[in-house]
């Protein structure tokens, strides 16, 4: 299948219907030049970082590409501190630590700012202007959406259901992100305590082709040319790639992480909400294990409950022990492939021209 021409490339003025997904932690500048030299479009994640933060990554594709990329932003509800329920949650996990021989962290914070109360971000966002910025989590107000359309800026913002589609249509984004349920990382979900559908890529990116009138990128368990073949048949404009891309050269992923997503615990993704205080796909391992006898109520809002993730995580690898990582994946995870970046776009391509 050769990939026609349509609105979302015509927009973004780039080649291929194929998005490398914004992963805070893990994607890098290199990756995302290395995407958008190749024809589509490379993507950073600046949910996790401060304005300075993103600011010195945008140079950094800059020195490598002179092609549009994509900036994400997270826009979940600034956190709501509850020192009882940080407390307990220390205390739940002092056990793990002292076997790690590492003390647990004395109290946890709120260890990075929503896009939504953080102005910084905007203004470096409205100076740099990327060609794209993404929103995940939600949306963010009107005047923040003005700013940056006003700056030339052309915005996308994940959705989970076709009622999360609306709004983001509504608020003025110019492309919707249908994450399914098998996507690896952060569910998008605007709020992680109302229900959720569940909806799979497939039925969503139908679902919303149908009753959005915006461009539609799949998102979830796409991880070669048949998978984007696929998408575009579902009237997806493009696909966005995250899990594909993580055991790339350039990608940030530790050697953990790569030996379980080459490994048996691919076959094993689950969602858990234990590690950062909000839903998210990861290859199961002992984090994993431990969240899936954990209450919803009894966990610290995100990404409060992140600190004591992130604190576990930097205790189990000093003693090389990975099983407390972030191994965000999807269900994909099984046919991952190690190699540059611009190789897997090239075999992307080649593949999609062959489906
Ligand atoms: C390691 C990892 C980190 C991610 N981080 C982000 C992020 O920072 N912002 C975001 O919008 N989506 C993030 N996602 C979700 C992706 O945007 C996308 O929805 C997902 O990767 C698609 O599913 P797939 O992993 O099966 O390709 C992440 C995904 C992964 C695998």
């Amino acid at each position: 299948m050769t990939a026609a021409r349509n609105r979302l490339l015509d927009l973004l003025g780039i080649e291929l219907p194929i998005i490398q997904a914004p992963m805070a932690g893990v994607s890098s500048p290199a990756m995302a030049a290395a995407v958008s030299n190749a024809g589509g479009l490379g993507s950073i994640g600046g949910g996790a970082t401060d304005a300075e933060g993103a600011r010195a990554m945008i140079g950094a594709i800059r020195t490598r590409s002179n092609w549009p990329f994509n900036v994400n932003v997270f826009c979940h509800r600034p956190a709501q501190a509850d020192p009882r329920r940080e407390s307990a949650w220390i205390e739940r996990f002092a056990a793990e630590f002292a076997k790690l021989g590492a003390p647990p962290p004395a109290s946890l914070n709120e260890i990075y700012r929503s896009f939504l109360a953080d102005d910084e971000m905007l203004a470096t966002l409205v100076a740099e202007r990327p060609r794209v910025v993404s929103f995940h989590f939600g949306l963010p107000s009107a005047e923040r959406v003005r700013a940056l359309k006003e700056a030339g800026i052309i915005l996308f913002a994940s959705a989970t259901s076709l009622g999360e589609a609306r709004l983001a249509a509504s608020a003025g984004v110019d492309a919707i992100v249908a994450q399914g349920y098998e996507a690896g990382g952060h569910r998008g979900v605007f709020d992680p305590d109302a229900e959720d559908s569940r909806l799979g890529t497939l039925a969503l990116t139908r679902i919303l082709a149908r009753e959005i009138d915006r461009p539609v990128i799949a998102a979830g368990g796409v991880m070669n040319g048949a998978g984007i073949a696929a998408a575009l048949r579902l009237g997806a404009a493009a696909a966005q790639l995250g899990t594909a891309f993580v055991g790339c050269d350039e990608s940030l992923a530790d050697a953990g992480y790569r030996a379980s997503l080459f490994g048996d615990a691919a076959h094993h993704t689950t969602m858990t909400r234990a590690i950062s205080g909000r839903p998210a796909r990861c290859l199961a391992n002992r984090f994993t294990l431990l969240g899936a006898r954990i209450a919803a109520a009894d966990i610290p809002d995100y990404p409060i409950a992140y600190d004591l993730g992130k604190a576990l995580h930097e205790a189990g690898k000093a003693k090389g022990e990975f099983g407390f990582g972030t191994q965000w994946a999807g269900q994909g995870a099984p046919l991952a492939r190690a190699m540059p970046a611009a190789d897997l776009v090239g075999r992307l391509v080649a593949e999609l021209d062959g489906a």
